[in-house]
C-alpha cells in the first residue's frame, strides 16, 4: 500500500475499530473510551507518519552499542547508521543523550485468564496498553485449554486477542494427556505459530499432571522441537503443606506461603531437570523464585544441560513479608505462586540473572483487583494467585539492575527481549534494532526518573505490588509497529492493532539434540547378542 493512500486509510480503520471494541454499550472503567484512564483521545491522532527518525540515541543491541540514527518505514527499521538524511515527509525524534532499545518482550503474561474462579482483571486491551506504557512491546501469553481441548482453548484464546494494541504470542498449557492432545500439541506447532507447552507440576485437583503425562508431554515437544515449560512446585506436597495450615489455625495470605516453601520448588524443578534430561530435551523453568530452584538449573547448565530460567521481576525485587501484613487486601495483593520468598532470595536472584545463571526476565502478569482478592478472605487458598508486572517490568529492572551497576546496558537488552526472542525463535525479526526487524523501539532517559502507583499506571487493577517505587531510567516514548503510541506520558493505543506472532519450533536450544541421542544409543552396547541354549 502507498504511504499517501496508508494515511488515508489508517485513521478510518481505526475509528472503524474503535466503534467495534472500545466503545460497546457498557463501556467499563479503564477501557479506552474513558479518557481519565490514559490510553489516548487516538480517534484524531493516529494519523501519525509512517516514516520516523530517531536521531542521535545510543542504539543498544544484545551485543554492541553504537551511536545512531533509526530510520523507520511502514513498521519496518530501514536503516541503522548515523547521520541519516530524511525528506520533510518524516517525523523526526531527537534521542540524544537517552538510549534507543528493542521493545521489552514479556515471555510470561495471563491476560483475561480464567482462573481460581474468577478471571484476571486485564484483558489484551488494557494488559497490553499497560505493557507499552512501560516500555514492553510484544509478550507471549499462556492459552489455557477448555476442559483439556487445546484447540478450543486456542479458539477462545484468539476471541480475547481481538482486541490487541501490540504484537503479542502464545504457549499453551497441557493439563490431560490423551491421542487427542498428542495430535492437538502437533497441529498448535505445525499450523497455529506455537512452539511451547507448558507443564503445571503444581495446582493439584486443576491444572497439575503426573509425572507420567509430564514423560509423554516431553517426548512429544522433543519430537515437535517445541519447548517444554514446567511451574516446578510439587503439587501433592503444597497439598499436605495447606492441610497442615488449616490444621494450625493458619487461614491468612501467610499461611500461603507457610504452605508451599522453597523445598517444594527445588523438588519439583530438580524433578523436572532430572526427566528433560531423561529425554534429551530443553527444558524452560517459569518464574524461579527461590534459591532452591536457581541453584538446580545452575547444576544443571554446569553439566551441560539445555535448562533456561526465568525469573519474574516480583521474585527478583520483593520479599514475603508483606504477606504478614496485618491489612488483607495489603497481604493478598502479594500472594502468587511459587510464592514470593524471604529476603535473601531476592538478591540471591538477582546475583543469578547477572552471572548468566538465569537467561531472561518476564512478569507472570496475573493481576486481579481486591474485590478479587478477597474471595479468600477466610482461606488462603481462595485468594487468586497472582501478581502484576506487565508495566513495571522494564522501569524496576533498569532501576535495580542497571543503576545498581549489576549489569550492563547490553544484558539489560538481552534479559528483557533479545535472549526471549532468540529462546523462543523469532529474532531478529523482534529483540534487535537493526535493518528489516520490526520497528518495536523504545527510547529511555537515564537520566529522567518514574514513580509507580495504582494511580496513575495503565492496568485495570486498583493495587499495585510496586506502589511508591521511584527510580532512574525511565521510558519516554514507545514505538510499537513503527507507529509511536508513548509519549510525554500519552498512550495512543489502538483495539485491534496488535499481531498475531507465530513462532516456529526447532530454536537455537534444539542444536546437537540428535547429535546426542546418537552418541547415546551408541554407547549402550545393547542389545547384547546372546547365544540360546537350551540344555
Ligand atoms: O500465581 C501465579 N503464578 N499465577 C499465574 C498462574 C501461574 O502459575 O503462572
Ligand atoms: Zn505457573
Ligand atoms: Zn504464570
Amino acid at each position: 500500500m502507498g504511504s499517501g493512500l496508508h494515511q488515508l486509510l489508517f485513521p478510518l480503520l481505526s475509528l472503524l475499530l474503535l466503534l467495534l471494541f472500545a466503545c460497546p454499550s457498557t463501556s467499563e472503567p479503564g477501557q479506552f473510551c474513558n479518557s481519565g484512564f490514559g490510553y489516548g483521545d487516538f480517534a484524531g491522532e493516529v494519523s501519525s507518519s509512517s516514516k520516523l527518525l530517531i536521531k542521535g540515541g545510543t542504539v543498544v543491541n544484545a551485543h554492541h552499542m553504537e551511536i545512531a540514527d533509526v530510520y523507520v518505514e511502514d513498521g519496518i527499521i530501514v536503516a541503522v547508521s548515523p547521520n541519516i538524511k530524511v525528506g520533510d515527509d518524516v517525523t523526526v525524534l531527537d534521542a540524544s543523550g537517552k538510549f534507543v532499545m528493542p521493545g521489552g518482550i514479556d515471555p510470561h503474561t495471563h491476560l483475561a485468564m480464567e482462573f481460581m474462579g474468577t478471571e484476571t482483571i486485564d484483558d489484551f486491551f488494557s494488559g497490553q496498553a499497560a505493557a507499552l506504557a512501560g516500555g514492553t512491546t510484544m509478550h507471549i501469553d499462556f492459552v489455557i485449554p477448555v476442559n483439556g481441548s487445546l484447540t478450543a482453548g486456542l479458539e477462545a484464546y484468539e476471541k480475547k486477542s481481538g482486541k490487541s494494541c501490540m504484537d503479542y504470542g502464545f504457549h499453551m498449557a497441557i493439563t490431560k494427556w490423551d491421542e487427542i492432545v498428542s495430535q492437538e500439541m502437533e497441529i498448535m506447532v505445525k499450523e497455529k505459530g506455537i512452539n511451547s507447552f507448558k507443564f503445571f507440576l503444581a495446582y493439584k485437583g486443576s491444572l497439575m499432571i503426573s509425572d507420567e503425562l509430564l514423560l509423554q508431554g516431553f517426548k512429544k515437544c522433543k519430537s515437535l522441537g517445541a519447548l517444554a515449560m514446567v511451574h516446578a512446585e510439587n503439587g501433592d506436597a503444597v497439598y499436605e503443606g495447606q492441610k497442615r495450615m488449616k490444621e494450625l489455625g493458619i487461614t491468612g495470605p501467610e499461611g500461603h506461603s507457610l504452605s508451599r516453601p522453597p523445598v517444594l520448588e527445588g523438588e519439583a524443578t530438580a524433578r523436572a531437570i532430572r526427566l528433560a534430561s531423561f529425554v534429551n530435551t530443553p527444558l524452560y523453568v517459569v518464574h524461579v523464585m527461590s534459591i532452591d530452584a536457581m541453584e538446580e538449573i545452575s547444576k544443571a547448565r554446569k553439566s551441560g544441560l539445555k535448562v533456561i530460567g526465568e525469573p519474574v521481576v516480583s521474585g527478583l525485587v520483593l520479599n514475603e513479608s508483606w504477606l504478614w501484613d496485618p491489612d488483607f487486601i495489603t497481604a493478598a495483593k502479594y500472594v502468587m505462586s511459587p510464592p514470593i520468598r524471604a529476603a535473601g532470595h531476592d538478591r540471591a536472584l538477582q546475583a543469578a540473572l547477572s552471572m548468566g545463571i538465569l537467561q531472561l526476565v518476564g512478569t507472570d502478569h496475573c493481576a486481579f483487583n481486591s474485590t478479587q482478592k478477597a474471595l479468600g478472605i477466610d482461606d488462603f487458598q481462595k485468594i487468586p494467585n497472582g501478581v502484576n508486572g506487565i508495566e513495571e517490568r522494564m522501569h524496576v529492572l533498569w532501576d535495580t539492575m542497571v543503576e545498581s551497576g549489576q549489569i550492563s546496558v547490553t544484558d539489560y537488552v538481552r534479559l528483557t527481549s533479545a535472549e526471549c526472542a532468540r529462546i523462543f525463535n523469532i529474532y531478529p525479526r523482534k529483540g534487535a534494532v537493526r535493518a528489516g526487524s520490526d520497528a518495536d523501539i523504545i527510547i529511555l532517559n537515564p537520566n529522567s526518573s518514574f514513580e509507580i502507583s495504582a494511580k496513575s499506571h495503565h492496568s485495570k487493577s486498583d493495587t499495585n505490588v510496586y506502589e511508591g517505587w521511584r527510580g532512574k531510567g525511565k521510558v519516554e516514548v514507545t514505538i510499537s509497529g513503527g507507529r509511536v503510541v508513548w509519549q510525554n506520558d500519552e498512550l495512543k493505543v489502538v483495539p485491534g492493532s496488535g499481531k498475531y506472532i507465530e513462532m516456529p519450533p526447532f530454536s537455537y536450544l534444539f542444536n546437537g539434540i540428535e547429535k546426542a541421542d546418537a552418541k547415546y544409543l551408541s554407547s549402550l552396547k545393547a542389545p547384547v547378542k546372546r547365544l540360546r541354549t537350551t540344555t
